[in-house]
């Protein structure tokens, strides 16, 4: 085997490097200065550490789920990011190829390169294809954006709540390969995205509007308190991704695994599903998500660097990966379903929060 050939997800990070502009990778890699959350997101995960159960027949695994009325055959989706054309000139139509040929979902960023029709075209009819939007500045925009994803079978709603404003440093210098636009703004320059995109107006009472104008079930994403988690209970939402943009926006807050089990908890007994995303980088990382109480998760960056390493088979290959892992990881710990992975399974290590 090539040394090049990439085994876990880390190794596509710098096969990805070689491939983009010095600017193009550090818009995907950066997080909020001084990258504290983005480091903690991933390093977090060894707080917790796994109680393997022996000597039971896992023969048999099965890692199937479903999402909000979706199958997908592993409990791992893509998250949403903006502009896959920067990473690979067939952008989002080859993220969705690979995702349709693994069997799983991917949210669809607003920040998309290709439009929202030809993402669904790509995409399995029944398969887990939901559109993501902000509460933009304009809402007319907003309002198109949920059409055009009805239109197209999109299945959820995911509504970013954590980016009302943000600072993008790099999209001032960088600029779209000819002949690719925002399909979304398309007389938008990157340099004006961060200005048309923010609002920091919004309030709990523009969920109660988006809930007015579409029928599609609403996950709000972005959330990382019980408080946050109540509050989204009162407006008729099906679902919460706990996260923090991949440590894109504020730094400094909780990891995404440590804020998980305060929304679990706080949505106990409701209807809603929760999910997680952030520095989710390896089989084991899933097991522990899903055993503190979410019911899949998301990944970001890992799909970008897939992408720009190969195309829709390197997109492929990432998600490839972390499924094997996480059937590895189950077998290991004595699990053949998902409902196998109990809060057990996991304890918080307290020596990381001696270190504190
Ligand atoms: C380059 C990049 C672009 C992103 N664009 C969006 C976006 O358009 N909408 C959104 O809700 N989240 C966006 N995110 C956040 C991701 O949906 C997700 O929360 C994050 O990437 C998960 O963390 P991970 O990259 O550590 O897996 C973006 C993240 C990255 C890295």
């Amino acid at each position: 085997m090539a040394l090049s050939e990439p085994v876990c997800l880390k190794d596509f990070e710098p096969l990805a490097r070689a491939s983009l502009p010095q600017l193009t990778y550090e818009y995907f890699r950066g997080g909020s200065y001084p990258e504290q959350t983005l480091k903690d997101n991933e390093w977090a995960f060894q707080r917790y550490r796994l109680r393997p159960r022996l000597l039971r027949d896992v023969s048999k695994r099965d890692m199937r789920t479903n999402m909000l009325g979706q199958d997908i055959a592993f409990p791992i989706a893509v998250a949403p990011t903006a502009m896959h054309c920067l990473a690979h000139n067939d952008g989002e139509l080859a993220t969705a190829k690979a995702v349709k040929s693994m069997g799983t979902g991917m949210v669809l960023s607003a920040g998309s390169t290709t439009p929202i029709e030809d993402v669904a075209a790509a995409s399995s009819p029944n398969g887990m294809l939901w559109a993501q939007v902000h509460l933009f500045r304009d809402f007319n925009t907003v309002r198109m954006v949920i059409r055009k994803a009805e239109e197209n079978g999109y299945k959820v709603l995911v509504v970013t709540l954590d980016c009302q404003v943000s600072r993008r440093e790099t999209w001032k210098r960088m600029k779209l390969p000819p002949g690719k636009r925002l399909c979304n703004f398309p007389d938008t320059d990157l340099a004006n995205l961060v200005s048309v995109t923010s609002n920091d107006k919004v309030t709990w009472k523009d969920i109660d509007w988006l809930n007015s104008i579409t029928s599609l079930p609403i996950v709000l994403k972005g959330i990382l308190t019980g408080e946050d988690a109540r509050e989204a209970l009162k407006h008729n939402i099906a679902g919460i991704i706990v996260s923090n943009h991949g440590a894109r926006n504020l730094d400094g807050t909780l990891a995404t695994i440590d804020a998980l089990s305060e929304v679990v908890e706080a949505v106990r007994g409701a209807n809603v599903e929760i999910y997680l995303d952030g520095g989710v980088r390896t089989g084991t990382d899933v097991l522990k998500a899903l055993a503190l109480g979410a019911t899949a998760v998301f990944i970001g960056r890992p799909v970008i660097w897939g992408l720009a390493y190969d195309g829709e088979e390197g997109v492929r290959k990432v998600l490839e990966i972390i499924r094997d892992e996480f059937s590895l990881a189950m077998a290991l710990s004595g699990c053949s379903s998902l409902s196998d992975i109990t809060p057990d399974l996991v304890v918080r290590d307290p020596r990381y929060d001696a270190k504190l």
